[in-house]
């Protein structure tokens, strides 16, 4: 049974949004209202990851009476999960009936005024991560083999997501989101190449699921949670439990952002 029919087993709700919950912004999941739950773990195809911190369960429900399904928690690169496995949750997204979904992920900015804390709103993304989830056989009932990237992050959810910060009186940085595999952090030699390369956020997760969004017609809308500035910008030692830390203090404006956000789409 595909992860699909597991869901639709349970549950006949149609989510409008999906909201991918990135490291340490799992909080959000529990407003989710009346919600229907599935571990990864039982979810056919479901790429299972292993990192500390990194809850991991789909729920199906609503937030701001918009119905919803929220990724609590996403597999990584660095864990050794190939690319093509990450197309899993996002293509059942799609299935469900979602139109757009919404990315979040902790990373390291490059921009010395967007500090820890901070949000930011991707504008476009580099891949430098040396590999793509659509590498492969293609399903052309999927999506067509070469899929164009021009207008990846919707300027229309951007925009909302603009309103929505307005409203709830939260900061909102633009920026380009550079991604690599990890699961080592940047040298200072490459942020610095990165910074010439136009990159204004640097992490390790968001594009291969932007990449099959964009490939199976789901609007994409993307933030993220600055955790640290970008290796050589400062003192600090970097850490995933220093990321996690500094995850909490975005994440509640998160919590804030994301029903606000669902309100500007209603
Ligand atoms: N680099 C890569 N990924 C990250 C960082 C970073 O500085 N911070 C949080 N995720």
């Amino acid at each position: 049974m595909s992860a699909l029919e597991q869901i639709r087993e349970r549950t006949d709700l149609v989510p409008r949004v999906g909201i991918v919950l990135g490291s340490g912004l799992g909080a959000v999941a529990d407003a989710v209202e009346d919600a229907v739950s599935f571990a990864y773990a039982e979810l056919e195809g479901f790429p299972q990851g292993s990192v500390a911190g990194h809850a991991r369960a789909l729920h199906l429900g609503h937030l701001a009476g918009v119905p919803v399904a929220v990724f609590q928690g996403r597999a990584h690169l660095y864990e050794g999960v190939a690319a093509a496995e990450l197309t899993v949750p996002i293509r059942t997204l799609r299935a469900l009936g979602a139109e757009a979904v919404l990315l979040t992920n902790a990373a390291g900015s490059l921009v010395a005024e967007v500090t820890p804390g901070k949000l930011m709103a991707l504008t476009d993304h580099i891949n430098l991560m040396g590999t793509n989830p659509l590498m492969g056989p293609n399903d052309q009932a999927v999506g067509p083999r070469f899929v164009a990237m021009g207008a990846t992050y919707d300027p229309d959810l951007r925009a909302r997501l603009h309103a929505a910060a307005d409203a709830e009186g939260i900061t909102l940085a633009d920026g380009v989101y550079l991604a690599v595999t990890g699961p080592a952090f940047e040298t200072p030699a490459e942020i610095r190449a990165f910074r010439v390369l136009g990159a204004d956020a640097v992490g390790m997760s968001t594009v291969p699921e932007a990449i099959v969004a964009a490939h199976c017609g789901l609007r994409v809308a993307a933030v993220s949670c600055i955790t640290n500035l970008a290796e050589g910008m400062s003192d600090e030692v970097l850490s995933h439990e220093g990321t996690l830390a500094a995850a909490a203090v975005g994440a509640q404006d998160l919590a804030r952002l994301i029903p606000r956000f669902l309100q500007e789409l209603a």
